[in-house]
Parts: structure tokens; sequence; C-alpha cells
């Protein structure tokens, strides 16, 4: 059988990347910060700040008497947004691109190696575009399933979202192109995100929430940095004097520069002395000519310092990180290589990243793959089936040049002999409830047919209308786990019809099973799969391609498993937001609490199955080891296995966890090969943050090491000590 699960080719990536010359000639840190000195040397001091806010809708000011540009943004995570233009008006040009599956998408594939690939097509097609900046990734840690926003973030687990982030900006960077990390901090939700306090103990701020844009700075060298718009500790993200002049800048080393989420600056003096370098965002009331000099970074800045009470290095240190990143991504030269855009490069990374990101959840009787040969007829029931989602979701809308929807996924895979009937069984419409008629023509259809494929699952909005009761989208939260649009009924009443159904979810995360998932032999979780994300749903029901995505979240059964939940910390209602779940977030929960999810995190069944064997820890310094083991694909196909290693203390110091991620590997395997992997564990990797030495430590104790196929399916497990 033709299997496309092998080692992506990363031989074109090598092309797409920044060639070794154009490194050689880039210019030193050194070099820059000279040359950005003798710039600011030569402005004025209302040069130096029209450079520290917009100027338009995606742009910050430049100086035109001395040549500098402006720095030109888009959205986002994954895809060139459309067309702005300066003042917030879509412009019939041709904008279309590549519409890559999104975060939480990549995040399951379990590949950083994707990750990077997935950066290297959106900086290039940012680049193609025109921009200067990608306002992506965002690595919100996915702390309730109700996030609005989910769908854009990676993970709940900060190891996973750290080995993600890193490979998606080098990939982005690589293009000549400034990533941008957001949103710092804690902007886990949108319900009242504008305005929302937050606070968390100081163990879950570094051992949870910070980990991600660490590694974004000293790994990725991220060069720019988007500040949230919620507050923290009563100050806002974006001016919070902690988080960024403390934490970011003195001890993460951010050389970059920290932008506001647009329109999140809500006061001159703690923007300018907390670490603010640039203000962005529109005063939409003041639309079709907002007077971009009338914001907080404006001109009450200039007055300020004339009036000596602001020194004027403040504001030649925010325009110098303006002009670092300038000088990186080659605004005064010609080095940045071409862009590219639409290339069927780009869109087999979409296709890739879909084929690996996508969650086989539930394979009972082996009912997946189908078989192609022996169908004649495929009943596609569920709306979402014929959906299509780029442009939807808030500002991280794209311009697909196309999208392939499951239904025309399944039809092209099939061909002209199979038979595929589709009914939707349910509209997606506001405050839409079971319709006999609708539920009845996809029963027929079901009983009439050798094999059922339901898609359905979470929507963007409606009508691509993102603030319109929308589920996974910005500036809403889910109201509740529930499947929308009466979906339970429908689904129900389909199993019954036909046992041979399998179940597509999309949607950036859980929904409520329990009323069917004993009914239902397969589950497939497709998330928003991206322009080619029908072919890949169909790639995988007919197993032309093996699944092997993990789940990079956890699946409680129900909304109250949550921790959010049980601590009752996710929506408060008095605007404060205290996270008293503390570090037990996601697994860390599930696991030391007990509770047992629907499906777990590191979760994701193949075609074929893998043994682990042969496991040896050995130290490989005084606080790091080594771990090896042998993996086997003992089954008929070839797969991948994401193998996973999680640490666990035994009698720790202060309160931890059950167990925690600290290393995994995808590993492709042909059938019966055997491969050993091995692991290295450093000291991080048994350390956790004391709040009382302020500091990360490392107990002198017995620890855990486990090896599995997810975080409960643990295969090996060995010691090692530490005292
Ligand atoms: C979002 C950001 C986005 C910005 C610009 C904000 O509302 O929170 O993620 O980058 O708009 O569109």
């Amino acid at each position: 059988m033709f299997l496309k699960n092998r080692p992506f080719s990363f031989a074109w990536i090598c092309l797409l990347c920044s060639p070794v010359w154009l490194r050689a000639q880039t210019l030193s840190d050194a070099a820059i910060y000279r040359k950005a000195d003798s710039l600011i040397r030569l402005m004025t001091l209302e040069e130096k700040v029209n450079m520290i806010h917009a100027s338009s809708s995606f742009t910050s000011g430049g100086v035109q008497r001395l040549g500098i540009p402006e720095l030109v943004m888009s959205d986002g995570p994954h895809g060139v947004r459309m067309e702005h233009g300066r003042g917030w008006t879509e412009l019939n040009v041709d904008d279309s691109v590549t519409y890559l599956p999104v975060g939480v998408c990549l995040a399951a594939t379990w590949n950083p190696q994707l990750g990077y690939a997935f950066g290297t097509v959106l900086g290039s097609e940012a680049n193609a575009r025109g921009k200067d900046v990608i306002l992506g990734p965002g690595i919100c840690v996915i702390r309730t399933p109700l996030n609005g926003r989910n769908f854009e973030y990676m993970s709940e687990d900060p190891y996973l979202i750290s080995q993600m982030v890193v490979g998606y900006i080098r990939g982005v960077q690589s293009q000549g192109i400034a990533a941008c990390v957001k949103h710092y901090l804690a902007n886990n939700q949108e319900t009242n995100r504008f305005t929302i306090n937050v606070d968390m103990p100081e163990r879950a701020l570094h051992e949870i929430y910070l980990p991600g844009f660490k590694a974004a700075v000293q790994q990725g060298h991220v060069l720019t940095l988007m500040g949230a718009y919620n507050r923290f500790r009563g100050q806002y993200c974006t001016e919070n004097a902690y988080l960024i002049n403390n934490i970011l800048k003195s001890q993460f080393g951010f050389q970059g520069l920290v932008m506001s989420d647009w329109g999140a600056v809500h006061n001159t003096m703690e923007a300018l002395m907390n670490g603010t370098d640039l203000e962005m965002g529109t005063d939409l009331s003041m639309l079709p000519h907002p007077d971009y000099h009338k914001f907080f970074m404006g001109d009450t800045v200039i007055s300020l310092v004339k009036r000596g009470i602001v020194p004027e290095s403040v504001v030649d240190e925010k325009v110098r990180r303006i002009l670092y990143v300038m000088f990186k991504v080659h605004k005064f030269d010609s080095l940045r290589p071409e862009g590219e855009r639409n290339t069927p490069e780009h869109q087999a990374v979409a296709l890739k990243v879909a084929e690996e990101g996508i969650v086989l959840l539930k394979n009972e009787d082996h009912l997946l793959p189908f078989d192609q040969k022996k169908v004649k007829t495929i009943a596609v029931i569920g709306a979402s089936a014929d959906w299509k989602n780029a442009g939807a979701g808030g500002s991280s809308q794209v311009p697909a040049l196309f999208e392939i929807t499951p239904l025309q996924g399944i039809r092209d895979l099939v061909g002209p002999r199979v038979r595929v009937v589709y009914a939707p069984g349910y509209r997606i419409a506001r405050d839409f409830h079971a319709d006999p008629t609708m539920i009845q023509q996809a029963v027929e259809a079901a009983r009439k047919a050798d094999m059922v494929i339901y898609v359905g699952g979470w929507i963007h909005g409606y009508s691509n209308a993102w603030d319109d009761n929308a589920y996974d989208a910005e500036g809403v939260d889910k109201p509740n786990m529930d499947l929308p649009f009466d979906q339970d009924t429908l689904i129900q009443a389909v199993l019954q019809a036909n046992p041979h159904t399998a179940i597509v979810l999309m949607g950036g995360g859980p929904v409520d099973m329990t009323r069917w998932i004993g009914q239902a032999k397969a589950i497939l979780q497709a998330w928003y799969p991206g322009m080619e994300g029908g072919k890949a749903i169909a790639e995988i029901l007919f197993g032309r391609v093996n699944p092997s995505g993990k789940l990079p979240m956890t699946f409680p059964k129900k909304l109250s498993d949550n921790p959010t939940a049980r601590f009752d910390s996710y929506p408060r209602k008095n605007g404060f937001e205290y996270y008293s779940e503390g570090l037990f977030v996601g697994y860390r929960y599930y696991d030391t609490y007990q509770v047992q999810p629907q499906f777990c995190f590191g979760h994701g069944l193949s075609y074929t199955r893998f043994a682990y064997d042969h496991l040896q820890i050995e130290k490989s310094g005084p606080d790091s080891v080594t771990v090896r083991f042998t993996l086997q694909n003992t089954g008929k196909m070839a797969g991948a296995e994401v193998a996973q290693v999680y640490v666990h203390e035994q009698h720790p110091r202060m309160v931890r966890p059950e167990k925690e991620l600290k290393g995994f590997q995808k590993i492709f395997l042909q059938p019966g090969e055997t491969r050993t992997v091995t692991i290295g564990l450093p000291r991080s990797a048994f350390s956790y943050f004391d709040d009382h030495q302020m500091k990360w430590v490392m107990d002198p104790a017995r620890f855990d090491i486990l090896v599995g196929s997810s975080s409960a399916d643990i295969r090996l497990k060995g010691q090692v000590d530490f005292e």
C-alpha cells in the first residue's frame, strides 16, 4: 500500500531557507547597535516618538527624512490575513495565501520539524505579501476547554509548547520576517479579556505559563512579542513592570521589541517605564481619519520628555529595539530572500501538518481504515462536511487560495465508482435545534450506506461573522462543552441507523461525547486542518495515511471534570481571575487528582502497533540522564509513534504534579522495523520553581522515568537516584 507516513523530505525547505551566504553577510548585533545608535543621534524627539506608535492599522511609523521605513505587520498564526489597507477596509486585491492548519493541530503533530516547515511557509508568504512581521505564534496555555482562541494556541503543557514554538519561530525568521509570539501573558480566556485582572501562584507562573515564552526568546530568538490585553497582578500586561522589565527583558534577555496588542496600552507613563516599545492598534471611533499622534505613546510622550519628566533615553531605548528588528528583517539592505505564496510546496506543508496533526481518538473493531474496494455507497453527514473555515475565527482569518472541505476530500479520494450521499442533518445557524426532517434525511442516508462519515463539531462562527455567537473565535469563549446545533441528537440517531459510522470532529478542543461515545466505534479529532484538511481527513479514513497525531491537551468527559470547574477558578464574576488550580493544569490535574478523562493528554491511535522495550537509564552528568529504549513497529503498516517521557519525583520536598512531560520523539517505522530511541533529560527535567528562594531547584531525590505512548499508557518504567 502506498503510504505517505514517512520522514518528511526537507530538501525543498533548505532551498527556501536563508542561504549560508546570506547569514554570513548579516550584520552582527554589535554592528546593528552601532548603526541604530548613529541613526538615533540624527533623529529629533518628534521623529523618535513617531516610531513608537502605530501609523496605520498594521504599520508602525517611520522617518522618511532618514530613510527609515514603516514596519509592516499582518496576522496571524496560520496564514497571512487579508489586506486591510491602512484604515481597516478590506481591499479588493489578490491577497490569497496558503491556509495552514491551526496552531493546536500543529502541536498535535508533536513534530518540531513540521513547526519549522510551517513557520517557513508563513514567513515566505508574509514576505511575498510585503510584510515584515507576522503576528504569530500564539502560545497561551490551554487552561480551560472553553477558551475561544484555544484553536490558535498549542497545548496545556509547557514542554510541548516550548518544543513546537522554537521551530515555528526559526522557520518564520529564516525568511527574513519577524515572528511575534503572543499574547504575553495569561490571555487564557476571551471572556472579559480587555478588563480582567489575572493572578496565579508564583510557581504556576514559572512552571506553566512562562516556559513557552522563555523558549521563544532564548531558543527561538523571537524578534517581537505582543503583550496581552488583560491585566496581571493589577497592571496591564503590555505595560507590566514585573512581566516585561523584570522577567522578559532582564531575566530572559529579550532583545527584540514588545508591541501592545491592538489597543492594549492604557497609560503613557506605565507604557514608557515598564517596557512597552510600540503601541499598536487603531481607535476605531476615530475612523476614517484616526490621529495616531493622539495615542498614549504619541504627543503626550513628547511633552513629558520636554518637561523633563521622562528622560529621552527611555524613548531612545524603544527606538533602538525597533531599529534592531528592522535591521534583522533587512529593512536597510536587500538580503531578505524572495518570498513566495501559493506554491505547491507550501500546500504540501499544509497537507503534511494536517496528516500528522489529526488524532485518531477511538477505533473499535478496527472500523478504520475503511476499505475503499468494499464500498459502493457512503453517507456523509453533518454540516461541517461542507463548510469552510479559513475566513473566520477573528484576527486569524485567512484568505485561503482554496479550502478542500471534508466532503470534497472524500469525493476526490473515492472517485466516481463510489456513490457519496450528503445529508447535512443540521444547519449552522443561531439557536438551531434538531430538525426532525433533516434528521430523518440523515438517518435514511445512513441506513442505505455501506458506511457513514459524520463530520461535525465546533465551527468558528456563523457565516464567518466571528462576533456573532461564535464558538472557536476571538473575543468570545464557548458557553459550554456541548456540541452546538443539537448535534448530539443527530449523532445518536445516525449511530443507531448504521454502526459503521466514523465520527470526525472539527474544532479547537474537546466536546462532551458522553451521550453517544459508547455507541461510536471510531472518532477522529480533525481540529481546523487548513486548506488541504478535507484531503487529509479522507486519506486517514481510507488508510492512505496512518494517523500519528497525539492530543496536545486532555479531553475531559464533562466540563465539570475540568480543573477550573473543580477549583471554581473560571470565569470569575468580579473580574479578578485567580488561577487557584495553580500547577494543576491539564493532565497535571487529572493524574494527580485521579479524574478519569475521556481521552488523556498524549493519546492518539495508529493503524499499526508499537512495542516498547529495553529501557536503559544512564546518568550523563551529576544532574542529568540519558534515557534509551527500543521501539518496534509490530504491525503491518508503516507509521509513526510519538514516544513520550514523563518524570515523577518520589517524595518531593514541595508539592509536585503526579508526572510531567520532559521529552518526546516522533519516530517513523516500517512494519517490523526497530529503532533505539535516545532522549536526554537535563537538570531542568527534574527541577521545579521554588517560590521561597525564587529560583529553579532540583531536589536530591529519586525520580521515576515513565516512557509511554500517552500520559496514561505508560509502557516502561525505571528510576534514577540523585540522592
Ligand atoms: C488580537 C491579536 C491580533 C491583533 C491584530 C487583536 O485583537 O488579540 O491577536 O494580532 O488584534 O489584528
